[in-house]
């Protein structure tokens, strides 16, 4: 198992946000009923979760830069290391009191991701992994599933809300891609898509108009536990457009070619 000192201190600081947030999703419920409803709490406990994971990164690494979905991005003394960092992935589902959402923990190094941590706290499931080292849920080793056939496979992917432009793509993908397929599922938490590919659960897995703090950690976890990971566009950039398409190495090119044509 992996286990260098970052990727420890990375294991434990989504641990401790993890318990915060769940404690603070407990209170959700008891809001939902107010005229005012949960939303400003809830703000207020994301921003918390990102102020506990600065603090407690910071103090370990003093020197890395550190960027995170909720604050300005700090610029380390250490210019080829940065913490990217979701405090909560899934906020939708949060808001509502869907149990789905996670913490996202990443490191980046001379602009790869070399380490990433997801941690859903309601399920207590830890996803883990660092490059060269595999890919890890709690102390199980995981690995991308083995399905070979578009008929047998469940893919995942965000669906465009709130009017966001990139809809029409969306619709034409799932018009390709339904028919040929065992289901498409949109649960609203990327960091998890990525590491439910990676432990094999979906087999593969597209989105656009993500930001890097979205992908950094799963991005890791998924290619180490043997994921193909790459820009949705060929040759593009993953974080510079905000748009990947990950799979199977068996299932991928099927599944690419119907995502890309
Ligand atoms: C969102 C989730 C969702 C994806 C959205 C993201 P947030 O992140 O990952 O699955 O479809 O594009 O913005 O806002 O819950 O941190
Ligand atoms: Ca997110
Ligand atoms: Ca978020």
């Amino acid at each position: 198992m992996p286990g260098s000192a970052n990727l420890n201190v990375m294991m434990k600081t989504a641990r401790k946000a993890g318990r915060g947030l769940l404690k603070d999703f407990g209170e959700v419920e008891n809001l939902q009923a107010s005229t005012k409803g949960p939303g400003d709490f809830v703000s207020r406990a994301d921003l918390r979760a990102e102020e506990t994971i600065r603090e407690e990164l910071m103090t370990a690494r003093p020197t890395y830069g550190f960027l995170g979905e909720e604050g300005a991005e700090i610029e380390g003394e250490d210019p080829t290391r940065r913490w990217i960092v979701d405090p909560l992935d899934g906020t939708t589902n949060f808001l509502h009191g869907l149990p789905h959402w996670a913490v996202s923990i990443a490191l980046e190094h001379k602009g790869q991701v070399v380490a990433g941590v997801i941690y859903d706290p309601v399920k207590d499931e830890l996803f883990f992994a660092e490059k060269g080292e595999g890919a890890w849920m709690n102390e199980q080793r995981i690995r991308v599933s083995g399905r070979s056939r578009m008929i047998e496979s469940i893919f995942a992917t965000g669906l465009p809300f709130g009017g966001r432009a990139d809809l029409p793509e969306t619709l034409k993908d799932l018009g390709r891609l339904l028919p040929t397929c065992a289901g498409v599922r949109r649960f609203g938490a990327a960091a998890l898509d990525l590491a439910y590919v990676a432990a094999g659960r979906y087999d593969g897995f597209w989105e656009r108009k993500l930001n890097a703090w979205d992908m950094a950690a799963g991005l890791v976890i998924a290619r180490e536990a043997g994921a193909f990971v790459e820009p949705l566009r060929e040759g593009g950039d993953i974080f510079a457009d905000g748009e990947v398409i990950c799979a199977n190495e068996a299932i991928f090119p099927q599944f690419a070619k119907a995502i890309r044509s």
